[in-house]
């Protein structure tokens, strides 16, 4: 749980009263404007509203220029991000041709797949040529060609189940999974810091949603006793079926799932576990096999493996893998596997050939290499960070590492001052995170090289003190010197 300095929520609430008080006079005057305009009145109802509305234009407007920023190349370690300017204060930003290279510490490039890549990319070449961009069919016409079938054997293996199905999205494989799995009638509980895919999906489900505080084994067992005891609203019938939904790395926190413990409940209650590794595949284990691998857990005890393949393997897409007869029952029933354009020919060669060169079976030991490489630098990265004093989120072994930044003066601070140092960082704030956690997230990557993270490290604690994030009080200074030091070795 992230504890806030009492100081720091105190300006930090200060901080967005004031925003907040400043936007709602400014509504006023807009109110009052339009009114007298009387060009609005058509009898319509506003078609945005409500407080996302009022955020958005207040609040997130202010500090646009700190998102969405356009990048003019591969996402490598390096990227190109696209200067722009604007007239207006920000209100609207116009691209110029001039070109920034940065430091990426942005994208979810785990393995380093993402940019061009010795054995993947002339493959990706051939099957655009063979099989062209789109197969412009689902699955189930004429959009499952013989690249898609070894897709799902090469998934399912690599993996460890015994059957895969795969899916042109990774958002969608939950959103239209879980609704599948389960229905009116079924329990989902969920971990409360779910990814939104998750999130919708349960919700479209129809199923009821219990939440148990995030990551606590403890609280989930609590939740299921409860729930078995009540059984389903009104009538007290048994539940048709229980899932249990988690994340192997959570994307916010850069936290590792306590799989091991959960699933010891699950068995327990006999409820179903569903695992999202979205952000574990490929990224963590001795051979990128994700969670399971890593925390010593059987895959043969997680019933729903879930991962996409847009952060580790460089493509899109994501999967449900499980046992035949469960993927069976999912190309049955699933409208995104029944009603959606089959995943595009090329990205699904990205992913055949980055299982290859991790399992090594491209004849090289680079994907060893590059497991390991995330994982020094990844360690590397954290501990630095944590020396200078910030408040860093997350475990060890994980890459993705959140700095935490709280008030929201200090997100476009933060963002900008780093741009200007070129690298480029990217800064989540509601609503992907609580209204008061915003925070920096980093995500390193096995292409990044030791001058770069010292490059970066540099930058961040020199922006770190100008900003004053660091929360806490930084080791000392010679110990540190010395650490630095033997680790650069
Ligand atoms: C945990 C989790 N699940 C699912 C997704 C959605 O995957 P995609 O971006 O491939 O659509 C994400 C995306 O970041 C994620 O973090
Ligand atoms: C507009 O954005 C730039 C950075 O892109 C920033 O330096 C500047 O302060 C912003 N201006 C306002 C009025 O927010």
């Amino acid at each position: 749980m992230i504890t806030i300095p009492y100081l720091t929520a105190l300006t930090t609430y200060f901080s967005y009263g004031l925003l907040f008080a400043f936007g709602q006079i400014r509504d006023l005057f807009r109110k009052i404007l339009d009114w007298w305009s009387a060009d609005n009145l058509q009898g319509y109802a506003p078609i945005c509203l409500g407080l996302e509305d009022f955020y958005i234009r207040r609040l997130y407007l202010r500090i646009q220029d700190c998102f969405g920023r356009p990048i003019a190349s591969a996402p490598d370690a390096w990227i190109d991000v696209v200067e722009r300017y604007s007239n207006d204060n920000n209100k609207t930003l116009k691209r110029t041709t001039n070109i920034n290279r940065c430091l990426n510490l942005g994208s979810y490039n785990y393995l380093g797949f993402a940019a061009s890549d010795e054995y993947c990319t002339p493959r990706v070449f051939r099957s655009l040529e063979t099989f062209s961009a789109s197969t412009c069919s689902t699955c189930v016409d004429g959009g499952t060609t013989v690249l898609h079938n070894e897709l799902e054997e090469c998934v399912a293996k690599f993996v460890g189940k015994p059957a895969a199905v795969v899916f042109g999205m990774g958002y969608v494989t939950n959103s239209a999974i879980l609704p599948v799995l389960i229905g009116k009638g079924g329990l989902i509980i969920s971990d409360s810091l779910n990814h939104n895919s998750i999130v919708n999906g349960a919700r479209g489900s129809g199923a009821t949603i219990r939440v148990f505080l995030h990551n606590t084994p403890s609280h989930l067992e609590e939740v299921l006793r409860e729930q078995i005891a009540e059984g389903q609203p009104r009538t007290h019938r048994p539940w048709k079926k229980i899932i249990v939904v988690v994340e192997g790395i959570y994307s916010m926190e850069g936290e590792l799932c306590k799989l091991p413990e959960i699933i010891a409940v699950c068995k327990k209650y006999k409820a179903y576990t569903y695992l999202d590794e979205a952000h574990s595949i490929g990224a963590v284990g001795k051979t990128g096999r994700g969670v399971c691998e890593l925390l010593g857990v059987d895959t043969a005890d997680v019933d729903i493996m879930m991962g996409t393949f847009t952060k580790s393997f460089g493509s899109c897409g994501g999967y449900i893998a499980g046992s035949k007869e469960l993927i069976q029952y999912l190309k049955y029933t699933c409208p995104a596997h029944l009603y959606a354009t089959s995943i595009s020919p090329p990205a699904a060669q990205q992913i055949i050939s980055a299982i290859k060169v991790i399992l090594g079976e491209d004849g090289s030991s680079r994907g060893a290499q590059k497991l390991a490489r995330i994982r020094e630098n990844s360690n590397f990265f954290r501990s630095e960070l944590q020396k200078m004093g910030f408040e860093v989120l997350g475990d060890n072994d994980s890459p993705i590492m959140p700095i935490m930044l709280y008030n929201p003066a200090k997100i476009p601070a933060f963002s900008r001052e780093c741009l200007k140092q070129n690298v480029a960082i990217v800064t989540v704030a509601f609503p992907a995170t609580p209204l008061l956690l915003a925070r920096a997230r980093i995500c390193i990557s096995a292409a990044h090289t030791k001058e770069d993270l010292i490059k970066a490290l540099e930058v961040i604690s020199q922006v770190g003190d100008l900003v004053g994030i660091k929360y806490f009080p930084a080791e000392p200074k010679k110990q540190q010197e010395e650490d630095g030091r033997l680790k650069l070795d």
